[in-house]
C-alpha cells in the first residue's frame, strides 16, 4: 500500500501578489481515485504539479510512504493534456521509453510494450510512427508509456480534455479498468462534472482566490461500473443527480451570479 500525502501545501508563485495554492492537503492511497475540480484558475495544475515533484511548495510538505519527497520520481508518473510523446520514436518505443532508461533489454522492453498496448486497447499497432495516430489513441500511447515504469500513483491533468465526447466516454472506462486491475493510486483534474463523478471515489472541490480546498466529496460510482453496472444505468440513477448537483453548487458556491 503507498500512500501520497499533501499537508498544508502552499505555493506562492515569484511576482503574484496571493498564493496559487494556500494551506491544501489532500491523501491518495492505493486504490483511491481522487478528482480535482473547481474553477479556472483555482491551483489544480499546481497542486497536481506539486504532487509530482515538479514543483516545490513554499509551505507544508509531500510526501511519500512518510518520506519527503522534492523531485520527481519513478513511483509517480504524470499524463498531461497534450500527451507529449516522441514523435520520432514508435508508439511501442514511446511506451517502453522509460524501460530503455532503466537498461531492460529490447526483448523484455517490448514484451512489456505488447503487454500495455493491448491494456489499453492498442493490440498491433506498435509498430506504427506516432503521426499516424489519432487523438484518442495518442492518449491511451501515454498513459501506457506511464504504466510502463510500474508507477504507484498515476497523476494526470486534464487527460481527456482534448478528445470527442464519444472517445472520452471510452477512456473514461478505460481508466476505471486500469485503475481496478492494477490497484494504483490516481490523483486527476478535469474540468468535466459528469466525469468526476463517474471516476473518483472522492472529489477535491478548489475554489480561488487564493487557492484552496473547500471541499471533499466521497463518490462511488466508479465502483459500480468495475462491478458490472453499466455506465448508462449509473447515470440515470437518481443518486448521481443529486451528486451531480451538490458538486455544482460547491464548485460555484460563492460565485457572483
Ligand atoms: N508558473 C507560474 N507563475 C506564476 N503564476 C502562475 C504560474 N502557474 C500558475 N500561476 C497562477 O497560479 C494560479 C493557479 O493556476 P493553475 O494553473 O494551478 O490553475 P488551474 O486550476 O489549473 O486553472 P485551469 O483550470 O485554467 O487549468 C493562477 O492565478 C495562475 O495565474
Ligand atoms: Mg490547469
Amino acid at each position: 500500500m503507498a500512500h501520497l500525502v499533501l499537508d498544508l501545501v502552499s505555493v506562492h508563485y515569484d511576482g503574484q501578489a496571493q498564493p496559487a495554492v494556500t494551506q491544501a492537503s489532500i491523501s491518495v492511497k492505493s486504490g483511491d481515485f481522487l478528482v480535482l475540480v473547481g474553477r479556472s484558475g483555482c491551483g489544480k495544475t499546481t497542486l497536481l504539479n506539486t504532487a509530482a515533484g515538479l514543483i516545490s511548495p513554499t509551505g507544508g510538505t509531500v510526501t511519500v510512504n512518510g518520506k519527503k519527497i522534492t523531485a520527481p520520481g519513478a513511483d509517480r508518473a504524470v499524463v498531461f493534456q497534450n500527451d507529449a510523446l516522441f514523435p520520432w520514436l514508435s508508439v511501442r518505443d514511446n511506451v517502453s521509453f522509460a524501460l530503455k532508461l532503466r537498461g531492460i533489454p529490447a526483448q523484455e522492453r517490448d514484451a512489456v510494450a505488447s503487454r500495455l498496448l493491448e491494456l489499453v486497447k492498442l493490440d498491433g499497432i506498435g509498430g506504427k510512427a506516432i503521426w499516424e495516430l489519432s487523438g484518442g489513441m495518442r492518449q491511451r500511447v501515454g498513459l501506457a508509456r506511464a504504466l510502463a515504469a510500474e508507477p504507484d500513483f498515476l497523476l494526470m491533468d486534464e487527460p481527456l480534455g482534448a478528445l470527442d465526447a464519444l472517445t472520452r466516454e471510452r477512456m473514461q472506462t478505460l481508466l476505471l479498468d486500469i485503475w481496478a486491475t492494477n490497484n494504483i493510486g490516481v490523483l486527476m483534474v478535469t474540468h468535466g462534472i459528469d466525469e468526476a463523478l463517474l471516476l473518483a471515489t472522492r472529489i477535491v472541490v478548489l475554489a480561488p482566490g487564493p487557492g484552496r480546498v473547500v471541499r471533499q466529496i466521497d463518490a462511488g460510482f466508479g465502483r459500480r461500473y468495475v462491478s458490472g453496472e453499466p455506465v448508462r444505468s449509473i447515470k440515470a440513477d437518481s443518486a448521481f443527480n443529486r451528486a451531480r448537483t451538490e458538486l455544482e453548487d460547491s464548485i460555484f458556491e460563492g460565485e457572483a451570479a
